[in-house]
């Protein structure tokens, strides 16, 4: 586990975009993990940036996204399916249907869950995997007690999941849904390339947990210490609960340039 400590948001960002268009630049028909949140938001836009300036394509690209509300009608903003499209997906060039998520409105949700790890096989597995971390360690939905080896399937939301999402639904944590349908922990440690990226001081607790604490279900997110290759990009108020932050700083000062994330 790497640990890159960045002064803003905009910084972490700008690094984890050069991944992906490296990457994008390499291997053409790559597969994108992409999170919702607010954590990625500035990865988005540094993507769009890149691609209107005709430094970047996603036209043979493939995307699933993390997770999805479960009984969102399909119109709703806050559907992750249309939040991506909103917020990365339709300013860029990917191809129809190139871009998946869950079906949070699925009939039947097992199945949905099931296809969606099968289409995701198909595609030959995520090539790099964008990931926020909640204030109670989950990665994608799998909150405190997720089991390490999970699957794609439905979860149930914690209050303190749902009251951070509130902001989401004008302050209404009663709008927020209490289930979804989510990756599981299995299935993202199956990424070849994590970048988690975590911004602000509510988040510095989940964070030394991550990179420091035991491996727990407790904190979900600890699973990535047993990833071979996950960057965890941080900001100072995020980093500023772990105990080797100088370390971590000079590892990443002296990194040979050749090196890359
Ligand atoms: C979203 C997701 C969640 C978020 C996490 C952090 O698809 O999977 O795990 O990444 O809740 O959310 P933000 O980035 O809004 O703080």
């Amino acid at each position: 586990m790497e640990v890159v400590i960045q002064p803003t948001a905009d910084a972490l960002a700008g690094l984890a975009a050069a991944v992906v268009e490296g990457l994008a630049r390499t291997k053409p028909d790559l597969v994108i993990g992409l999170a919702t949140g607010s954590s990625p938001l500035a990865v988005y836009r540094a993507l769009v940036r890149a691609h209107r300036s005709g430094t970047v394509s996603f036209d043979q690209a493939r995307a699933f996204t993390l997770d999805e509300y479960v009984g969102l009608p399909d119109d709703h903003p806050e559907r992750y399916r249309n939040v991506i499209r909103r917020d990365f997906a339709a300013h860029v060039d990917f191809a129809p249907g190139a871009v998946q998520g869950p079906a949070g409105n699925a009939a039947d949700l097992p199945g949905a869950c099931e296809a969606y790890e099968a289409a995701i096989r198909r595609a030959g597995g995520v090539d790099v995997q964008l990931l926020g971390i909640g204030t109670d360690g989950h990665i994608a939905f799998n909150e405190p007690g997720s089991s390490f080896a999970s699957r794609t399937r439905i979860k149930t939301l914690t209050e303190q999941t749902r009251r951070d999402n509130a902001r989401f639904f004008q302050g209404h944590v009663d709008a927020v849904p209490r289930h979804c349908i989510t990756q599981g922990l299995g299935t993202i440690m199956e990424a070849r390339h994590v970048l988690l990226l975590a911004c602000g001081s509510a988040k510095a607790e989940a964070v030394r947990q991550l990179v420091e604490g035991p491996v727990s279900a407790m904190w979900p997110a600890t699973i990535l210490q047993h990833h071979p290759h996950t960057t965890v990009l941080l900001d100072k108020a995020a980093a500023s609960h772990l105990q080797l932050a100088a370390y971590y700083r000079q590892v990443y000062e002296a990194k040979p340039a050749w090196q890359g994330l």
